[in-house]
């Protein structure tokens, strides 16, 4: 049996959880929107032709904002052809995912579709093939009482008081070669900061999140976002940074290991808006958006076989396993790591498209192994990050030395109790967990939550949605102040310590 040793203390806290950090985000990709949350026709649609099913699974995540509508798909997008009357407006060629956009779901549904789920809405202008004026019209049809031609627009479309979005992306990954209008920094930089000014204007309270590094693989990482947000640092509020981890390689041991980058790359991240922050002697904060990352295995793959120039295809929407919920969980517990600098961060997507939560047109609704992870997080991350400490046997394997079997953080909930996460990324063995619960010594279990599967290649179907799901019968128990589990291997844990 593996071991490992975690000792937290109530006198370490890093940070208030922010609430943004439960984030998501759709982007009309595939079906995504189309046949994802929006499919008129469906049995189970509402007046407004969102799918009943869907909300049912998106709504228990409490989701506090959706980022939308991209992504790669807002560098050509016009944001006024999805208000109004859907009978005018155009179908355009979206080049971004070479797919014919219908506009049938634009700004005015999403409102809708938000305020359904309880959600609020991070828009993404597009800075990419548009300019500081379009960006500044999209606020003022959010965000303004009245009077003017956009605001006034807004209300004969249906929305008569503003929907005061109060978070805007300046466009997306514009660092990456895939993306039309892509910039060197310093343009961007410069561009970023008049519009986010100019934004400012029409409605002092928003916040702005500057286009950082699309992944920490990027070549110009941290060249990019150092340049950049030197440029924009007063003018900005938030970084943003991506990452998408895969296991395209079949290398399962060095794919559990993958989280281990996306903590070093938010702490690299983080150094970078220090070091800025620095320069410029400031008392002005930004903070980390981390609001695209998820599991992708297909990058590369999928492009060859696209066919061009249909309506809503199904891209992107890979086999995701067992193993998957490990690995996003991962990611998961670097952001509770770094709760005092990510104060935004959006899982990519919301459905079909590289998500866990998966849809049949006219068919069923399911999810996936990784979306219990998701939910647990959302349902038992929220409160105080507290200082882990973490020691484990280790690992080698293809990619990495060291690597710890066992990954964990805990969280101080609101009500006082303590969430402590863990993952046992061993494959074959089962592992001892010891804790030391420093200031928390009157607490006992509540639950411990396993999601496991003998196979890690395992995964729920329409057919079969219930082969991999949480199970309540960890064994996690507190003597004399101490907590022990034995937990399963390549298993997910959640142990919920109350009062
Ligand atoms: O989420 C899919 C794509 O991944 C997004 O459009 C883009 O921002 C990223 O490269």
């Amino acid at each position: 049996m593996k071991k490992g040793r975690i000792v937290i203390d109530r006198d370490f806290p890093i940070a208030p959880i922010d609430e943004k950090v439960f984030s998501s985000f759709v982007e009309p990709l595939g079906r995504c929107v189309y046949g994802g949350l929006y499919e008129p026709g469906h049995p189970l649609a509402d007046e407004d032709g969102f799918r009943r099913d869907v909300l049912e699974k998106t709504r228990p995540l409490r989701l506090t904002l959706n980022r939308f509508p991209g992504g790669n798909f807002t560098s050509t997008y016009r944001w006024e052809d999805g208000i109004g009357p859907k009978e005018k407006r155009p179908r355009r060629a979206e080049v971004a995912w070479q797919c014919i956009e219908t506009n049938e779901f634009g700004l005015d549904e999403f409102a809708r579709w938000s305020r359904k789920n309880g959600s609020g809405v991070m828009m993404t202008v597009n800075l990419a093939t548009r300019g500081v004026l379009e960006a500044m019209d999209c606020v003022e049809y959010c965000n303004h009482p009245g009077g003017t031609y956009w605001s006034d627009l807004r209300k004969a479309n249906g929305f008569d008081t503003p929907l005061n979005y109060k978070y805007w992306c300046l466009s997306n990954e514009i660092d990456g070669t895939w993306q039309v209008g892509q910039k060197p920094a310093r343009e961007y930089g410069l561009l970023a900061r008049e519009a986010s000014k100019a934004m400012k204007l029409i409605d002092p309270e928003i916040r702005t999140v500057l286009a950082g590094s699309s992944s920490p693989g990027m070549k110009s990482f941290p060249e990019f976002d150092l340049e950049a947000l030197d440029i924009a640092y007063d003018q900005v509020d938030y970084l943003s940074v991506h990452n998408y981890i895969g296991n395209a390689e079949h290398d399962s041991p060095s794919y559990l290991a993958r989280p281990i980058t996306t903590d070093r790359f938010l702490g690299d991240v983080s150094a970078v808006i220090r070091s800025i922050k620095a320069k410029h002697r400031t008392d002005h904060d930004v903070y980390i958006s981390f609001d695209e990352f998820n599991t992708w295995h297909s990058i590369a793959e999928e492009a060859r076989f696209r066919e061009k120039w249909r309506i809503a295809p199904p891209l992107l929407e890979d086999r995701y396993t067992a193993e998957d919920a490990l690995a996003l969980g991962g990611m998961l517990l670097a952001i509770l790591r770094h709760a005092d600098t990510v104060r935004i961060a959006c899982v990519s997507e919301l459905v079909n498209c590289i998500s866990h939560l998966r849809t049949r047109n006219g068919g069923g609704c399911w999810v996936l192994p990784a979306y219990y992870a998701f939910l647990h997080y959302c349902s038992y991350g929220r409160g105080t990050s507290l200082e882990t400490k973490v020691s484990a046997d280790t690992y080698d394997c293809a990619r990495y030395n060291g690597v710890p079997f066992l990954d964990a953080q805990a969280v101080e909930n609101k009500d006082g109790g303590v969430t402590v996460f863990a993952i046992n990324r061993s494959l074959d063995d089962e592992l001892q967990l010891d804790a030391v619960l420093r200031g928390y010594e009157d607490l006992h279990v509540a639950e411990h939550i396993v999601l496991t599967a003998d196979d890690p290649q395992a995964t729920n179907t329409e057919e079969c949605p219930d082969n991999v799901v949480p199970r309540t019968d960890g064994n996690a128990r507190i003597q004399e102040g101490c907590l022990s589990a034995v937990l399963e291997k390549m298993s997910w844990n959640v142990i919920r310590l109350v009062r």
